[in-house]
């Protein structure tokens, strides 16, 4: 069985890292246009190195959930897409894992394209260990930037025979549309979520709860099939 995980930021939440979009979501604290967008990067780099510090500090003090670690489980059997920056699925044991947002923990050169493990505080004086420049930022995928990895994503999605959403609002493009792209290859489709998400419609089933809940629950059920 050719198994496609799509996971966002409800798989993290009861690790304690924030969602964007439910009731107290980050997005209702920050403006998105601010620290989330090249734009808001060249306006003002310091807010945007101090909303990912908070975020970074955040992920060191938290540790993978029921739902990163019953996924660990199909190792082998599945691929895991990540809109998630945090490394959890890693931390827990995943080992195929893409992150089409990116890695809070890796830095990224504004200047020459350069890739370090970001430090735990990052500022507009980090400098970049290849070209010298203070123009270090994390290694995220930004509104209006390109999501990584979306070549080897969409061959994935072509040849998946079960696609499951897990903890994602169905909000975000490209990866809101993926539902739609497994389905036209011939996909059964799952979404796992608190609450129905956007785009719930476009899947077989829907399986809601928590995700240390649900995930474990349906992990052991593919298991045993
Ligand atoms: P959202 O915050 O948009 O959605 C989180 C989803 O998780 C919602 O549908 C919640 O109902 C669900 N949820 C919350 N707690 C849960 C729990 N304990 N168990 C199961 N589900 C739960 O987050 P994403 O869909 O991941 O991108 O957001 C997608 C992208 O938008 C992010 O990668 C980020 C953001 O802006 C960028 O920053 C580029």
């Amino acid at each position: 069985m050719s198994l496609v995980i799509l996971t966002g930021a409800g798989v993290s939440a009861e690790s304690g890292l924030g969602t964007f979009r439910d009731q107290d979501g980050l997005w209702t604290q920050y403006d998105l246009g601010e620290v989330a967008t090249p734009q808001g990067y060249a306006r003002n780099p310091a807010l945007v190195h101090e909303f990912y510090n908070a975020r970074r500090a955040n992920l060191l003090t938290s540790v993978p959930n029921a739902a990163h670690e019953a996924l660990v489980k199909l190792n082998g059997r599945a691929t895991l897409i990540t809109q998630n920056v945090d490394d959890l699925h890693e931390r827990a044991g995943s080992t195929n894992v893409i992150h089409m947002h990116g890695e809070l923990m890796q830095a990224l050169c504004a200047n020459c394209g350069h890739r370090w493990t970001a430090p735990p505080a990052m500022t507009t004086a980090t400098p970049c260990p290849a070209c010298g420049q203070h123009t270090a930022r994390p290694d995220v995928v930004w509104f209006g930037e390109m999501p990584y990895h979306m070549d080897r994503i969409e061959n994935l999605l072509d040849q998946c025979e079960t696609f499951v959403a897990i903890g994602t609002s169905g909000n975000v493009y490209p990866a809101a549309g993926f539902v739609e792209w497994a389905r036209a290859a011939g996909a059964r489709a799952v979404e796992i979520n608190l609450e129905p998400s956007d785009v719930a419609r476009s899947f077989d089933e829907v399986i809601l709860g928590p995700a240390t809940e649900t995930v474990p629950a349906w992990v052991d059920a593919i298991l045993s099939a």
